[in-house]
């Protein structure tokens, strides 16, 4: 990772003025976080060639080999209410999903909560933390990994068929400086926009991008599952179902599966 090109290319930005670069790390959302309680600006950044305990969401593991993906976190100190700050996870995967679109035109698509797939299979994952202080939201630290030039190959035998990586779609190795450069200039834009128009235009953009919408899916959360057809997501960043009974269920977490045309829930 060329971290001088890095450091001459985000200076003045509003995301990455401020960046720390480790060659390896435990994990750059606890780096953030540890930051950001300690009084790092808005927009400092935390990036790792590798992670040696990359966190995933519900406890998971990242998996985090060096040389060829990307992994950072940024401090966001937002003033929203507790309740909107799901908003950012979601800002972050629509940022990214644009991002990541340039490279692969029209292939890039959105899993509720926080998942980017390619061709179905996941090429990053988004995990938000957030310090509150008085009921009020002091800072929240979004993470972002991104499977860039890894051969799938590194993957475990599990994973192969989950996951997939930009270069493995495209053919072409990409210069982690260079997504990451746009990576935060889109988060940036992005989050002016959320701060000064709300969260409409997120959300559309976010449904525009979601393959789940108006399909039968189905959520797990610690053993119980719930079945129903995706029909959108509110301002808290909840996921819309309507079940068999015609009624509309919000969910707040949990793993989605899509499943197939014909195992329909919730009638025509
Ligand atoms: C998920 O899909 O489960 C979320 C994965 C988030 C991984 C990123 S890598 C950079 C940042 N640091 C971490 O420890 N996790 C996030």
């Amino acid at each position: 990772m060329n971290e001088d090109l890095l450091r001459k290319n985000l200076a003045g930005k509003l995301i990455g003025h401020n960046l720390y670069y480790y060659p390896s790390i435990g994990s750059t959302n606890e780096e953030a976080y540890r930051l950001g309680a300690a009084g790092a600006a808005e927009g400092t950044v935390v990036i790792a060639d590798r992670q040696t305990k990359g966190k995933g969401r519900m406890q998971r593991i990242w998996h985090s080999p060096a040389g060829g993906n990307i992994y950072t976190s940024f401090i966001l100190r937002p003033s929203l209410e507790t309740g909107r700050t799901p908003q950012l996870t979601l800002l972050a995967g629509v940022a990214a999903a644009e991002v990541l679109d340039k490279h692969c035109e029209g292939k890039v698509e959105l899993k509720w909560p926080n998942d980017i797939l390619i061709g179905g299979k996941k090429v990053c994952g988004i995990l938000s933390e957030m310090k509150m202080t008085g009921g009020k939201v002091e800072f929240v630290v979004i993470g972002i990994g991104i499977n860039v030039n890894i051969n799938v190959r590194q993957f475990s035998p599990e994973l192969r068929f989950l996951a997939t990586s930009l270069r493995e779609e495209t053919g072409r190795a990409i210069a982690r400086e260079d997504l990451l450069i746009s990576l935060y200039e889109n988060i940036a834009k992005w989050y002016k926009k959320l701060l000064q128009e709300g969260f409409a235009p997120v959300k559309e953009k976010w449904l525009s991008l979601a393959a789940m919408i108006g399909r039968d899916v189905q959520i797990t959360l610690h053993n119980e599952t719930v079945t129903g057809r995706a029909c959108g997501i509110d301002d808290t960043g909840s996921l819309l179902l309507v079940d068999a009974g015609g009624g509309t269920i919000s969910i707040t977490a949990g793993d989605t599966t899509i499943l197939k045309e014909n195992k329909n829930v919730a009638g025509n």
